[in-house]
């Protein structure tokens, strides 16, 4: 990629292509192709094919995506595995059939076994049963992995697939119920600070172990891997470093600066024990995380409140 390159951004309003297209402008990157939903629905494959003929984008970083937390998993299973195969599908053929130079497809470490090794290094990948409450987005991110590897063993098409670990910061999707567990407990914690609650319950043990990494690293990361990674093989994204959901929650309480209790509803699922991924691939390749999670953290929150009022939920 060069700066004149045209490239397009799937997925430019969610979290992860927001990130990425900020990251792009900063760099001057000036032919940077964007389509909302209204304008291009890519579970569509009319629509995209013809986008893809007309428009021509020589790299693509597709980060659309329907993505949630355990209950959107639980709630919509078959949304998640149809909307995730048809976008991912559309794109990668598309992106072959009208020359595309190279695509980075973002899947997602929930594509390791429940009970993989910690940390999880790519080659863990289909040697275990998944974790049942995001099978169903899991699988289809499984196929996308393939989907590059056989485009690029049978035409030759240079796709590479990145596999973030969890990922936060400005631009999620805050919504109580459907989003994941660091901006649920953001929300959480500023509304009970709003409303003087006396407590906040957040679901399970406490105990799961979880990486966060800022959307702003991501970003770099696959910007890093889509000029200088052109393998088969999958990549993990993170930061190495663990905390658990108990921490987690104590940190996002004192930098929302919320006074009341902590409460643990152990009656709820925990999900996956332990997920932290193997990150020594990406380090050789000479890439490493700078945003630390509370510095990650307060920039979120700051963010959060400056844009309340459009907030995703
Ligand atoms: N969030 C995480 O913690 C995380 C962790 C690891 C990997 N990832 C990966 O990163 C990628 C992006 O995730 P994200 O967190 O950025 O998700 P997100 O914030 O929900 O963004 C997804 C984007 O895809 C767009 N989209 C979904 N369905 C579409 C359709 N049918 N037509 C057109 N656009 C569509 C959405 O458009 P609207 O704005 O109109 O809804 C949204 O802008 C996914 O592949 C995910 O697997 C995310």
């Amino acid at each position: 990629m060069n700066k004149h390159s045209k490239i397009y951004v799937a997925g430019h309003n969610g979290l992860v292509g927001s990130a990425i297209l900020r990251y792009l402008q900063t760099q001057n990157f000036d032919q940077l192709l964007v389509r909302r939903r209204a304008e291009l629905d890519l579970t569509r494959q009319a629509d995209v094919e013809e986008f893809f003929a007309q428009q021509r984008p020589e790299y693509v970083f597709l980060a659309a995506a329907k993505v949630g937390g355990i209950h959107a998993n639980n709630t919509y299973p078959a949304e998640f595995i149809r909307d995730n195969l048809l976008i991912q599908n559309h794109i990668i053929d598309a992106a072959y059939r009208f020359g595309v130079k190279k695509l980075t497809f973002l899947g997602s470490t929930c594509i390791y076994p429940k009970l993989a090794p910690q940390p999880m290094p790519e080659e863990c990948l289909l040697t275990g049963s998944l974790e049942p409450t995001n099978e169903w987005y899991a699988i289809a991110k499984i196929a996308g992995i393939k989907m590059c590897q056989a485009y690029r063993k049978q035409y030759g098409f240079n796709a590479i697939s990145v596999m973030p670990t969890n990922l936060y910061g400005q631009g999620d999707n805050f919504h109580l119920e459907n989003a994941h567990v660091l901006p649920a407990l953001i929300r959480r914690f500023h509304d009970a600070k709003q409303q003087k609650l006396p407590e906040v319950v957040v679901w399970g043990t406490g105990s799961p172990r979880r990486e966060f990494l800022h959307v702003d690293d991501l970003a770099t990361a696959c910007v890093f891997l889509m000029q200088h990674y052109d393998q088969p093989e999958i990549v993990n994204i993170g930061t190495g470093q663990e905390v658990s959901i108990r921490e987690l929650a104590q940190l996002i309480k004192d930098i929302v600066g919320y006074q009341g209790k902590l409460i643990f509803d152990e009656s709820k699922p925990d999900g996956t024990p332990r997920k932290l991924s193997d990150v020594s691939k990406l380090t050789q390749l000479g890439w490493q995380a700078q945003i630390n999670l509370e510095d990650g953290l307060k920039h979120t929150y700051q963010w959060f409140l400056a844009n309340q009022n459009n907030i995703r939920e």
